[in-house]
């Protein structure tokens, strides 16, 4: 059985379509271990405890330090046997500190074609913005490996749709989410969990 750890900070819909995807037997041998949340409003929070999964809450605030708040989120990680951490709409930067505890074990998803629109300020509804003015006619999204070059690290899958020519930031994040996003992290886990039981990674 592979053990995730789902780091969220806010409405969690990544991790419902990867609850979604356990209970209808698309990851077989996969069970969320905890959930980890940033931020102590997080919608994500409801969506666990309607599933029965664990979840904890570290906000950056009441840390005292950058390497503080890694830590924690570390120790409850290794408490509960992590195998694969899923960074689901985590709103943190995580240092090479995090990163080294768990190697080629950590996955993050970004609503772009990376490594278009990635990178350092390019989060949320910017990057779809950054998208409508570059006047892209394709966006998507991408699940990649973290490493600590934020959203550098090697790709494990993309999709992408078309730009329309009436679209909002808003309706391209949301079409990015539902035809992107949701059908491809759990594809993405699946994926991840093949590789390290064939010892590819
Ligand atoms: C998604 O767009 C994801 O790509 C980005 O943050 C958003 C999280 O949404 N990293 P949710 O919390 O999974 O609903």
């Amino acid at each position: 059985m592979f053990r995730l750890g789902v780091l969220v900070s806010g409405g969690g819909t990544n991790l419902q379509a990867i609850i979604n995807a356990i209970e209808i037997g698309k990851l077989p041998d996969v069970e969320i271990a905890v959930v980890i949340s940033s931020n102590s409003k997080a919608y994500a929070i409801e969506r666990a405890k309607k599933h029965n999964i664990p979840f904890e809450v570290v906000s950056k605030k009441e840390c005292n330090s950058q390497l503080d708040f890694e830590n924690k989120i570390i120790k409850i990680l290794t408490e509960k046997k992590v195998d694969i951490v899923i960074l689901a709409g985590f709103m943190a930067i995580l240092s090479e500190n995090f990163v080294s505890h768990f190697p080629n074990r950590i996955l993050n998803i970004h609503p772009s074609l990376l490594p278009k629109f990635g990178g350092k300020g390019y989060y949320g509804i910017k990057v779809h913005e950054k998208v409508l003015e570059a006047k892209e006619t394709q966006t998507g999204a991408t699940v990649h490996f973290v490493t600590s070059d934020v959203d550098a690290g090697p790709i494990i899958l993309q999709k992408s749709i078309d730009v329309l020519p009436n679209d909002t930031p808003e309706s391209l994040q949301r079409r990015v989410m539902e035809n992107c996003e949701w059908i491809i992290y759990p594809e993405a886990i699946r994926i991840v969990c093949e590789k390290i039981r064939d010892n590819e990674i």
